[in-house]
């Protein structure tokens, strides 16, 4: 079902109204400084249409797992700058996230300001999603904006909670390209549509292999996952890494998915993921005891690339080897160029979130998908058909 948008509230107008916009700005942070501001500039549009629009904005957001209470280490304040550079303008900081501190901090914007509030999961009743913590955040604002589609599978306080207490609430603006992509795959993709599954664990991926496979032309499978699909075929795998207790599941998928899902014909194999110098390529019935698989081979990469070039829907989630590890990236890095080829022939070509963005923006090729999400386990939930808290929670597109 489609949501509100921001741009519905925005084109009304919004001055002297404060916006809680809940952001997904769970950046690394290396050295206390932001080492990838991709989620920062993902964020901007929404920003800057509401500052536009005459609103006064707060920013909340998680970033990594700090259990529930206050954690230096995880404190949004290194943010602050990198969020003023990224919409040009200065950003006022709350060290705090609710309460009459975060409460007077955001009655003292003025329209077109921004502030961003402490870490929401320093506060116990985030994760929980607890009542009176939604009932706080509601305090805050006029208006609720969820553009956190990272978190979007997470009820949490700020995620979803929120949302009974603050009403509109609207889907921003990356929410919405997010779900159009990911939900256009899904309802009405342009065929041929092929999606490609990789990353170590099948036990990660069955929901989203059985969600796709009704929908899909082709599912090509990559990663050292194909060897779990290998131990259900008979064949030998040496000391790649296998989900023994999915096996079973393995074979059953097997029978079901039919000429539909295509697992890799080669292999390339070493000793160990540090040693490339001892790396070869093998026929998949023939990987040898004391190797492991640590990427597709060369055919297999020859022939996805074939695949890919004749697609016109293609949607990708999960590296094809150890692809921080050259030479076992050249399969994750083919699938990417592939894709990108395929998106400057006009096919739609979407990335997951999570190890295939980051291989993407390794291989310097982000910006030529049509789209690359920001979320990583949100994207694999939304693909699973799994209803997303985060969504649900939002006003519909027709209400008044
Ligand atoms: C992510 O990085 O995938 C999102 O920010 C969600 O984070 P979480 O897995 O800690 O909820």
């Amino acid at each position: 079902m489609a949501r509100k948008s921001v741009r519905e509230i925005a084109s009304a107008g919004l001055r002297g109204r404060r916006a809680f916009v809940r952001v997904d700005l769970n950046v690394p942070l290396v050295d206390g400084k932001v080492a990838d501001d991709t989620r920062i500039r993902a964020a901007v549009p929404t920003i800057e249409l509401l500052r536009e629009a005459g609103a006064r904005v707060i920013l909340a957001s998680h970033l990594g797992r700090p259990k529930g209470k206050p954690d230096p280490k995880y404190s949004l304040a290194p943010l602050v700058p990198v969020v003023a550079a990224a919409i040009g303008s200065p950003v006022a900081w709350c060290d705090e996230t609710v309460g009459p501190k975060a409460v007077a901090a955001s009655r003292a914007l003025r329209d077109g300001d921004v502030l961003l509030l402490e870490n929401t999961r320093f506060l116990p009743g985030e994760e929980t999603n607890d009542d009176a913590l939604a009932r706080q955040l509601a305090e805050l604002a006029d208006c609720y904006v969820n553009d956190a589609f990272g978190a979007a599978h997470r009820a949490h306080a700020s995620t979803a909670g929120v949302a009974a207490y603050l009403r509109p609430a609207v889907a921003g603006l990356l929410m919405e390209k997010e779900l159009t992509y990911l939900g256009g795959a899904l309802e009405n993709p342009g065929r041929p549509f092929i999606a490609i599954l990789g990353g170590s664990k099948i036990s990660g991926k069955i929901d989203v292999i059985e969600a796709l496979l009704p929908k899909v032309d082709g599912l090509l499978v990559g990663g050292a996952m194909a060897c779990t699909f290998y131990r259900a075929m008979g064949l030998e795998t040496g000391t790649s890494l296998v989900e023994p207790d999915r096996i079973e599941m393995a074979r059953a998928l097997l029978d079901r998915a039919g000429f539909r899902l295509t697992l890799p014909h080669d292999a390339t194999v070493s000793t160990d993921a540090d040693d490339g110098g001892a790396s070869r390529d093998v026929h998949r019935d023939a990987i040898p005891a004391g190797m492991a698989m640590l990427d597709i081979g060369a055919g297999t990469r020859s022939s996805y690339g074939r695949a890919i070039a004749t697609a016109n829907t293609i949607l990708w989630n999960g590296p094809m080897g150890v692809f921080e590890k050259p030479p076992f990236d050249a399969g994750t890095m083919a699938v990417a160029r592939a894709m990108a080829d395929a998106t400057a022939r006009g096919a739609i070509t979407i990335v997951g979130g999570g190890d295939s963005a980051a291989a993407v923006a390794q291989a310097g090729l982000a910006a030529r998908m049509s789209h690359v999400s920001t979320g990583g386990g949100a994207s694999l939930e939304f693909l699973e058909g799994k209803p997303l808290p985060g969504v649900e929670c939002l006003d519909e597109e027709n209400a008044a």
